[in-house]
């Protein structure tokens, strides 16, 4: 897999152009080496009763910390099982290493390597690596978005009956009142379908690239979506939380889907009468 494959863009007169190769070979390296590792065996964790956490989770972002730490030591990290490394530099690498990790444990391939880049709150590369169905999105601020180097949109549906949609279910469903599964019910019956895929990163991808009409989601992490937000804005998509707000740097409810169909579905979502998060 070339990065010329991937990306086919002139980068000569871009100023992250060191910062875009290198992401993508960590990107695409950790993918590998967590595909590797899928058909042996690895130890899985529970962090709370439904939450795992498998030991290819930790080796595969251990192996992207290093690399950004040899290559951009002063690079500030924000990750899922290590948290944050504050550093001096603006740029902020968001990791999700393994996104889809239930799939992951029960060797189901839909899963991903995902890594956003910022500069300050400014984004500047966001990489989705989905390694056993052979996918690579990247989405390059003001550039563009793309996946296995082929230019992506969102689709251009309006209308919710005709709608695809996606969504996904918070791990403490068990216990909390905020379950999405009354939006989910919602949805059931106003659109086509509604799909649970288990990987937010991958289900804002495919919103991107037109398979999927819409996602929302009530209860996700920053590394969920730091790197597909950046993708989806370049696909021509709108991603805020439900309420239709900015998203925030940390934990949130997503809405995304082309610029018509969000606020169709901001809507209905305002009047569902759900149990709503109110982030
Ligand atoms: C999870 C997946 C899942 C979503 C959960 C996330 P993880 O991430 O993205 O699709 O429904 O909310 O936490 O735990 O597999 O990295
Ligand atoms: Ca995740
Ligand atoms: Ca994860």
């Amino acid at each position: 897999m070339n990065f010329n494959d991937v990306l086919p863009l002139d980068l000569s007169s871009t100023c992250n152009r060191e910062i875009i190769q290198k992401s993508f070979h960590i990107t695409k390296n950790a993918g590998f080496f967590a595909k590797e590792m899928h058909s042996k065996n690895f130890s899985i964790h529970h962090k709370d009763s439904i939450d795992l956490v498998t030991e290819i989770d930790i080796k595969t972002e251990k192996q992207i910390i290093s690399s950004i730490e040899s290559s951009f030591p002063d690079h500030s990290i924000v990750s899922e099982e290590i948290g944050e490394i504050r550093k001096s530099s603006p740029f902020t690498w968001i990791i999700d290493p393994i996104d889809g990790t239930t799939n992951y444990a029960h060797r189901l391939p839909f899963w991903a390597v995902s890594i956003g880049i910022y500069e300050n709150d400014n984004p500047i590369i966001g990489l989705v690596f989905a390694p056993e169905m052979n996918q690579f999105f990247i989405g390059i601020h003001s550039q563009g978005a793309w996946l296995n180097g082929q230019r992506i949109f969102v689709s251009t549906c309006e209308n919710i009956s005709q709608s695809l949609l996606s969504t996904g279910f918070p791990y403490d469903i068990r216990e909390t009142s905020y379950t999405n599964l009354d939006l989910f019910s919602y949805f059931c019956k106003k659109t086509q379908a509604v799909r649970r895929f288990g990987s937010a990163s991958i289900d804002i991808c495919y919103v991107a690239t037109g398979l999927l009409d819409g996602y929302w989601e009530q209860d996700l992490k920053h590394w969920d979506f730091a790197a597909a937000k950046i993708i989806l804005e370049e696909a021509n998509g709108i991603i805020t939380t439900i309420h239709g707000d900015t998203l925030p740097w940390k934990h949130s409810s997503v809405l995304c889907a082309n610029k018509k169909l969000h606020s169709v579905i901001a809507t209905e979502i305002a009047h569902s009468n759900a149990i709503l998060k109110r982030i």
